[in-house]
């Protein structure tokens, strides 16, 4: 008898029609996926990171305002004759990179800004009934092998629901939805229960789901049935949790550095630690960083005549 060969993840799901608020009012007419790190706007450092897992198919849930967001991944006939007139290859590969050949990109509207799992629903006729990933792309990830690309080959393992975590302190529980369970393997824990942001005294653990899922068809029936919870939005974890009762979902603690770029702060540290490994930036704004920290220290330091007057 042949054995079954273990399915594979094609398919990635991006939530962006989320209204930004928190970076009003840069967001009023430019999605916040499109904010830069350095030079690439953050829903392209998530596509790069699906893509690096083997995923070829990107499904974007778009909304109102989040057109530049097509555009980035479309082909720019004017652009790019004008760069390749002019000889700028480098620049021409740039652009020409960003949707490689063998990438489907496809689109569909929330109409209603009814939550994550509303979002995710939303994806449901394009995903058909292949497991999935979702990647929300205002949690950028820095790491050795690209988030997406480790929870891949856990997959393979498993071929079951897997959800990125990281420990967070006890204060923040309320920003999360929070897991607990018991570790398998180093890294890899079966899930027991999975609720949207508990406060900290109610917090089962410290265990927070950052936004990397890999999910399997079944969560669609689980979405469908969802009642709205807390903030009054069809809430993903709310869907997990249900999807919990039927089957098996896992928990990873990833490996790589995760910045919460839903948050100015943040954000700026993101841009900081890509500048400083950036191959045509690092050298300079490393240098202005480092006098900017001395002069800063100096400052602090220095004597202030005031202290000095009776
Ligand atoms: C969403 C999810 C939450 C998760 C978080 C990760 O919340 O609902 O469970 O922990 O993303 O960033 P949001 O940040 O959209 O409020």
């Amino acid at each position: 008898m042949h054995k079954k060969l273990p399915r594979s993840i094609t398919k990635a799901v991006f939530p962006i029609a989320g209204l930004g608020t928190r970076f009003l009012p840069v967001t009023k007419a430019s999605p916040k996926e499109m904010l830069p790190i350095v030079d690439k706007p953050l829903i392209q450092y998530a596509v790069e990171e699906a893509y690096a897992a083997g995923i070829r198919q990107m499904i974007f849930v778009t909304g109102r305002t989040k057109r530049a967001i097509e555009d980035h991944f479309d082909t720019a006939y004017e652009l790019e004759s004008v760069l390749e007139y002019s000889h700028k290859q480098q620049l021409l590969e740039s652009v020409r990179n960003i949707t490689p050949d063998d990438m489907h990109c496809m689109y569909v509207r929330q109409n209603r800004a009814l939550g994550l799992g509303h979002a995710i629903l939303c994806a449901e006729k394009l995903v058909g009934n292949s497991d999935f990933a979702v990647i929300l792309a205002d949690d950028f990830m820095v790491a050795e092998q690209p988030v997406m690309a480790q929870m891949v080959e856990q997959y393979h393992q498993l071929q079951k629901s897997i959800i990125a975590v990281q420990d967070v302190p006890r204060s923040q529980t309320n920003l999360y939805g929070i897991v607990s369970g018991s570790e398998v393997k180093p890294g890899l824990f079966g899930m027991s229960s999975i609720v949207e942001k508990p406060s900290p005294n109610e917090a089962p653990s410290t265990m927070a789901v950052v936004g990397r899922y890999i999910l399997t068809s079944a969560i669609f029936d689980e979405l469908k049935n969802q009642q709205p919870g807390i903030g009054g939005e069809i809430q993903l974890t709310d869907g997990i949790a249900n999807l919990l009762r039927k089957e098996q979902v896992f928990s990873y603690h990833f490996s790589g550095t995760r910045y919460d770029c839903g948050s100015k702060i943040g954000y700026l540290k993101a841009v900081v630690d890509v500048a400083c490994n950036h191959p045509e930036v690092s050298e300079p704004f490393s240098r202005w960083l480092e006098n900017k920290a001395q002069s800063t220290h100096t400052q602090a330091t220095k004597p202030n005549p005031a202290n000095y007057i009776a």
